[in-house]
């Protein structure tokens, strides 16, 4: 199949194109260098041996996109592109909603206008608020608390009500856990803005010696140790979930979660990472961060029943290949 990827030099999309090309799919990608740099096409070529094709293109930009639909026909769509910190979107409100809605309106209406008849949507487990886990997809989604979980929600409604309205227009909203790790061959993985908001890059950045120690948001919860319990995934496991999800037979809209359906602690992961790696991590802890919630994993039934996938990489795969990246920077 030829596919459209967004945002395939990002942290997901860059591991999702090697796989997809593994799969031996065409793939050509467009990206802004918001989030990404274009090392990271060169880096693909050396992980994969081909080359995608790749145009610098803001999604929110309507006349550009068109230029790339009318070069080619697409099979399928896969939509990464799109701001993704919490924090940041609480300050600029109208940035992540004109961002991450605009983008999401315009690959689907160039998607039903070239009648491509798939698209697979980057969403997020933030859309279950603060609901219990395991969170299922037919969950009712509880009220988001910053504007970043919103434009996940929201351009899941926007994709639910453009199929209901075009029959041949099939879409998957593949709702991530916590993603984490690298490409094993060190040469792609997630290079964070600043300093890291996410557990996983803040770790990788204390071992190098770059921040002096890491701060756990809390030890009361009702968890294991008090300490937040959350869904890891290795990103290459997320990337063969949208693999699956573009080869599998999916007619109208399913919202598929992938996790590993299995939580660990913020202590459990600095306990793997120091195992892993033999690098002591020195940490404090500190008061809860606002809007975190205890616990969070997926019940992952739906994605084995329609997509045959399953993630198979364990926590202690995931810290070495965040610290093989990591170091290598
Ligand atoms: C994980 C755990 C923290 C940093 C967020 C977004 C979500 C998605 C992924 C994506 C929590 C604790 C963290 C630190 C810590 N967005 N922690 N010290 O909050 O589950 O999910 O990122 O693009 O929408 O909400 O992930 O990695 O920030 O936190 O103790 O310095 O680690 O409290 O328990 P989270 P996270």
């Amino acid at each position: 199949m030829r596919i459209l990827v967004s945002g395939g030099l990002g942290f997901i999309g860059s591991h999702t194109v090697v796989e997809l090309i593994n799969h031996h799919h065409e793939v050509v990608i467009i990206d802004n260098f918001y989030n990404s740099q274009l090392s990271t096409l060169y880096k693909i070529e050396r992980i994969t041996g081909k080359k995608p094709a790749f145009y610098e293109v803001d999604a929110t930009n309507l006349e550009t996109l068109e230029n790339v639909f009318q070069r080619y026909d697409f099979d399928g769509i896969i939509h990464f592109a799109g701001y993704k910190a919490v924090g940041e979107s609480v300050k600029k409100p109208l940035d992540y909603y004109f961002n991450n809605l605009v983008s999401t309106m315009n690959l689907a209406r160039l998607a039903i206008e070239n009648k491509v008849p798939k698209f697979i949507f980057s969403s997020s487990a933030t859309v279950y608020g603060d609901g219990v886990s395991p969170f299922n997809e037919t969950m009712e989604l509880l009220e988001r608390t910053n504007p970043y979980g919103e434009t996940k929600a929201m351009s899941e409604r926007i994709l639910t009500d453009t199929v209901k309205a075009n029959p041949n227009f099939n879409v998957v909203l593949l709702r991530y856990f916590n993603p984490i790790g690298a490409h094993p061959s060190g040469l792609i993985g997630e290079v964070p803005n600043g300093t890291p908001n996410n557990l996983m890059p803040y770790v990788t950045q204390v071992a190098k010696g770059i921040r002096e120690k890491l701060f756990v948001f809390g030890n009361d919860y009702d968890t294991i140790d008090g300490t937040g319990v959350r869904d890891y995934i290795h990103v290459v496991d997320l990337a063969k979930g949208h693999v699956a999800a573009l080869e599998a037979k999916i007619v109208g809209v399913e919202a598929i979660n992938l996790g590993t359906g299995k939580g660990t602690s913020v202590l459990e992961i600095i306990q793997a990472f120091e195992h892993a790696n033999n690098i002591r991590i020195p940490y404090e802890i500190v008061d809860r961060r606002p809007g975190d919630i205890a616990t969070s994993f997926a019940d992952t039934t739906k994605a084995k029943r329609l997509l045959n996938w399953e993630a198979k990489l364990s926590i202690l795969d995931m810290v070495r290949d965040a610290w093989n990246f990591e170091k290598n920077l």
